[in-house]
């Protein structure tokens, strides 16, 4: 089968003089699920318009395959999209809402039934054709959206924040089934989320993004253990984060000094680190609060607070610890505020960025 890359090469897009994407360059190849994850404003619904073909790049060219495709109305393209409201139509009942991109395309009328019958089978909906929008759950009708964007099998499906109307647990079942689809189909899939952890679960890679520009690629675990920046830091997950100067960066280890005295042991890093001054980040979870393991480093320090959220508990520590937070194992329950604990967390765990 002929690979079809999808490819931006130095795109950009502005509306009147804002620049909403900056010079973007990613190939997503083919039957990969990437995510483009980013605070409100940094441009993922454009990319996303960009590749569907319902806005024109500025500058820049995007390709699929060998094909450039940038200057090709929507429907040329053959990309199923999910937006984020499903834009359903509201007069057409569930089987017309999901052959309608097969009657735009002309299909033989018995295969539009044999396609429809099929496609909302797979999504579970076969027994609902004869609805209306407006008589389905948020859920169902997210699931039309879906069948409507698969029903002419196109080979790269669009989304952009698709389960976002949806409660925790409904949201947390699609993405299952849209991880399967992805497999089953061997679909590529670009998908825009704001939400970290439907990021981190769903997608071969992420795409972070700060206004217009691609801060960091890489898998989930990539950008989740070893981020580039603290805005990456910050925006996957929690953390926490201490100032510091590089004291060692050698193969046998690496060591920040900190400002009180003090020092941390952390990962060598093999990147050229341009300046002196550190971040360290320490994520909440890697952080022990028992006594007993010998650990690369070890801190007497109180609790400050302490809140029980049923699968852990979530301590913060005085400046003996640097104030760090630390999500402790919910058999630790009984740890309350005025406690003295030992906090230890390894160098493994430590990972630093420039300040
Ligand atoms: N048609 C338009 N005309 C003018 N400005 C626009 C237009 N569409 C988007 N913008 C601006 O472009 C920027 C990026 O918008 P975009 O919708 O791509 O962000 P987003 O990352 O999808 O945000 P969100 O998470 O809120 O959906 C915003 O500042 C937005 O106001
Ligand atoms: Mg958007």
């Amino acid at each position: 089968m002929v690979q079809s890359n999808i490819r931006f090469e130095q795109v950009n897009k502005s509306f009147g003089t804002l620049r909403v994407v900056d010079d973007l360059n990613l190939v997503i190849e083919q039957g990969e699920f990437v995510s483009l994850l980013g605070p409100s404003g940094s441009g993922k619904t454009t990319i996303l318009m960009m590749l569907a073909g319902f806005e024109a790049p500025t500058s820049g060219t995007i390709s699929l395959g060998s094909q450039r495709i940038d200057q090709l109305p929507p429907h040329k393209r053959n990309m199923g999209v999910v937006f984020q409201n499903y834009a359903l139509f509201p007069h057409m009942d569930v089987a017309s809402n999901v052959a309608f991109p097969l009657e735009m395309r002309g299909t033989p009328k018995a295969e539009i039934g044999e396609r429809v019958t099929r496609v909302l089978d797979m999504v579970q909906l076969g027994a609902l054709k004869d609805r209306k929008p407006s008589q389905l759950s948020g859920g169902q009708q997210q699931r039309v959206a879906l069948a409507r964007a698969l029903v002419f099998e196109p080979s790269v499906v669009l989304m952009d924040e698709p389960l976002g109307a949806l409660d925790k647990q409904l949201r947390e079942q699609m993405q299952l089934d849209i991880r399967a689809l992805h497999r089953r189909l061997g679909l590529t899939i670009v998908f825009v989320t704001h939400d970290q952890s439907e990021a981190l679960t769903m997608s071969d890679r992420i795409a972070v993004f700060n206004r217009g520009k691609i801060e960091q690629i890489g898998s989930p675990r990539e950008i989740y253990d070893q981020p580039h920046s603290r805005f990456v830091a910050q925006f996957i997950g929690e953390t926490n984060l201490v100032e510091g100067t590089l004291a060692e960066n050698g193969k046998s280890g690496a060591t920040v000094a900190l400002p009180g005295g003090g020092q941390i042991r952390v990962q060598p890093s093999g990147a050229q680190l341009a300046s002196q001054k550190i971040l360290v980040s320490v994520r909440p979870e890697r952080i022990r609060l028992d006594t007993g393991n010998k650990a690369d480093n070890s801190y007497s320090a109180t609790i400050t607070d302490a809140v029980y959220h049923g699968d852990h508990l979530r301590i913060q520590l005085d400046d003996d610890a640097f104030g760090f937070i630390v999500k402790a194992d919910r058999k630790q329950a009984e740890l309350a505020p005025g406690d003295r604990v030992t906090v230890s967390f390894s160098a493994s765990d430590c990972w630093m960025l420039p300040a």
